[in-house]
């Protein structure tokens, strides 16, 4: 098996060095236009090898062909939102920039699976699925499973207990308009609603919609640990044809009412990527919430769409 990761950033070198601990893949290129400093990262991270005891080789490049046949790409190219912007105020430089290595992407490897990390996340999912020509079963965001460590690591510190046992689901976009789903969160198999009082959860479930913001705040750019390490589970999960079930950012086709857009939604995810997308019986405030959600992505879509990239 081989990944390559797009773009040797802080979130890029993150999902190469948590994968590369995960020892399960041979090979993980890490490829940046910035060749050297590529290069640099992944011989970093390969000396760590011998200390953290992984095979999983790693190379650093800015040549597209050292990608050739890739069975996973995982794309974090593109620029980082700085205090104040919002992740839609990345379109203009990013969209263009996903698409070109998608493009170049696609000259060296048949049939790979896309992962894709840049924001703004939905849309570029999108741009990816439209610039690749492939299934879409094959082309989605990672997202949701960032959004959702974040509600349940917001959770485990109000609670007081182990972030392991906090379950939860949160669909809709990657951007403020998100849908953290208390009636799908649990501890321990517990409804969440049974351990705190609702206007704590409200609390920390508005918290969890700007979370990616809070980090841009504190540190000037945006985060990379639960990014990176978000990535490289959704790769584990296909490459161990896993089945697991994650909330990615997905091609929906009438799911939800929702059609022609990439949007986050409960999919399980295996060796052909996504194998399943789960239907959940959401009540009329989820299901308006969902909607108001996809309204959001839709406008930045058509802002893509003007950009006539594909
Ligand atoms: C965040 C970026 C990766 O939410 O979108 O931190």
């Amino acid at each position: 098996m081989k990944v390559t990761v797009v773009g040797a950033g802080n979130v890029g070198a993150t999902v190469a060095n948590v994968l590369a601990h995960k020892d399960i893949v041979n090979e993980v290129v890490l490829l940046d236009i910035k060749g050297d400093f590529a290069k640099g990262k992944a011989l970093d991270s390969w000396q760590q090898a011998p200390i953290d005891y992984y095979s999983t080789t790693l190379t650093g490049t800015d040549d597209y062909k050292k990608s050739a046949n890739s069975d996973i790409v995982v794309i974090t190219a593109g620029i980082p939102r700085k205090p104040g912007m919002s992740r839609d105020d990345l379109i203009s430089t990013n969209a263009k920039i996903v698409v070109s290595v998608t493009k170049s992407i696609m000259k060296h490897s048949k049939n790979p699976i896309f992962i894709i990390v840049s924001n703004p996340l939905d849309v570029m999912s999108y741009a990816c699925f439209k610039a690749s020509g492939l299934p879409s079963s094959r082309v989605f965001g990672m997202a949701g499973i960032l959004d959702t460590a974040r509600y349940r690591a917001f959770l485990a510190t109000a609670l007081k207990v182990s972030p392991k046992d906090i379950q939860a689901v949160l669909m809709g976009g990657h951007g403020d308009t998100m849908v953290p789903l208390p009636r799908y969160t649990t501890v321990a198999g517990i409804p969440v609603t049974e351990m705190i009082d609702k206007k704590k959860l409200n609390a920390i479930v508005e918290r969890t919609k700007k979370g990616g913001g809070e980090l841009v705040k504190l540190m000037g750019t945006s985060a990379w640990y639960a990014p990176g390490a978000a990535a490289a589970q959704m790769v584990e999960s296909i490459v161990k044809n896993e089945n697991r079930i994650f909330p990615c950012c997905v091609h929906l086709s009438g799911q939800y009412g929702i059609r022609n857009m990439y949007l986050g939604v409960p999919v399980q995810l295996g060796k052909d990527g996504i194998t399943k997308i789960i239907k959940l019986d959401l009540n009329k405030s989820e299901t308006k919430l969902l909607q108001k959600s996809a309204d959001a992505v839709k406008g930045v879509i058509t802002t893509f769409k003007k950009m006539k990239l594909v």
